[in-house]
């Protein structure tokens, strides 16, 4: 099974537009201390043809354009290897990939209930012409075999799980009790490759881990997890923002609330932070941060990193 990090960045990316923080004001000037990152989806294959996407970043285009196994492999005519997306929520940082995927292409969406229903309220999304794209429900805490257009499985399932999240930003209500989200909002995946049972996890936000999360999670081979902050009150302290990491739905890394304190007693082989915020020291490369970061087991993924398993 082959998995591409096509973004590594939480959303706006890094740099991010209108920031001016410390790391992206590094990676503004050019510092190659801060290399710049797109926003975060993985690829994931098993035949080396037919590829999922783990969300869909409104980066997609340029993250096709620097990989050629995302690209038509037809001469003439209209092709994608790109058969399927796999949602994790309905943020816009996953979402808004779908938008660029239009042009009349068949693939396959699969996502939970909730998301599905956002998408279908949602009429921007009729662009993904419904004769083509099918819209498939990932039952929560069950899995699924992943299909393509035409129904044939990719090789692999996919486990949808609960994890501690919230709904999307906007579609939070700011009169109801956690901004009406509610199970489903917010799910972990577990792909397993069928014929060798090799798995791994891609859970790009979690605002927590339970004992019944850390139990799926104990001794795996590879985990894929929220790396938005370093602190709870760091887009506070780098002055970008009045949010806390918790109040957005992530875990921080650091400290013994954190998740690096969290997974230490999991046993897991390779523990690798994705949809790493802008403001998160990790991503400066010789940030004393990024070494504790490396000292505890965990890599920091970047655009372009491949894992094979
Ligand atoms: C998040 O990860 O918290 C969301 O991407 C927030 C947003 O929509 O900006
Ligand atoms: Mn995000
Ligand atoms: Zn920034």
């Amino acid at each position: 099974m082959k998995i591409l990090v096509l973004g590594a960045a939480a959303g706006g990316g890094f740099p991010q537009w209108n920031c001016s923080c410390p790391n992206c004001r590094m990676a503004w000037e050019g510092d190659p201390r801060a290399r710049p990152l797109t926003q975060s989806s993985i690829a994931v294959s098993v035949d080396g043809t037919r590829w999922a996407l783990l969300n869909a970043s409104p980066d997609l285009r340029q993250q096709i354009a620097r990989l050629p196994a995302l690209q038509p492999q037809t001469i003439g005519g209209r092709h994608s290897p790109i058969a399927t997306v796999i949602l994790t929520n309905g943020d816009v940082d996953h979402i808004t990939g779908l938008l660029s995927m239009r042009e009349m292409q068949a693939f396959t969406i699969h996502c939970s209930d909730r998301v599905k229903l956002a998408l279908d309220k949602n009429a921007v999304f009729n662009v993904l012409n419904a004769q083509l794209v099918t819209r498939r429900s990932l039952p929560l805490n069950d899995t699924t075999d992943v299909l393509d257009a035409d129904g044939a499985s990719l090789g692999f399932t996919v486990t949808s799980f609960v994890v501690p999240g919230k709904i999307a930003l906007w579609l939070e209500d700011l009169t109801k009790a956690d901004f009406g989200s509610i199970e489903g909002d917010t799910v972990g995946l577990k792909i397993t490759e069928t014929s060798t049972g090799k798995s791994f996890f891609y859970i790009p936000g979690c605002a927590a881990l339970p004992a019944e999360v850390a139990a799926r999670l104990e001794g795996a081979d590879l985990v894929f997890f929220d790396g938005t902050t370093w602190t709870d009150d760091e887009m506070i302290n780098t002055g970008v923002g009045a949010k806390t990491a918790s109040r957005m739905g992530h875990m921080w890394m650091s400290g013994p609330d954190g998740s690096m304190a969290a997974f230490d007693p999991l046993g897991i082989k390779r523990k690798i932070f994705i949809h790493i915020n802008n403001t998160n020291p990790v991503l400066i490369a010789d940030s004393s941060q990024r070494k504790d970061a490396w000292a505890r087991g965990w890599e920091i993924s970047y655009d372009g990193m491949e894992v094979i398993l």
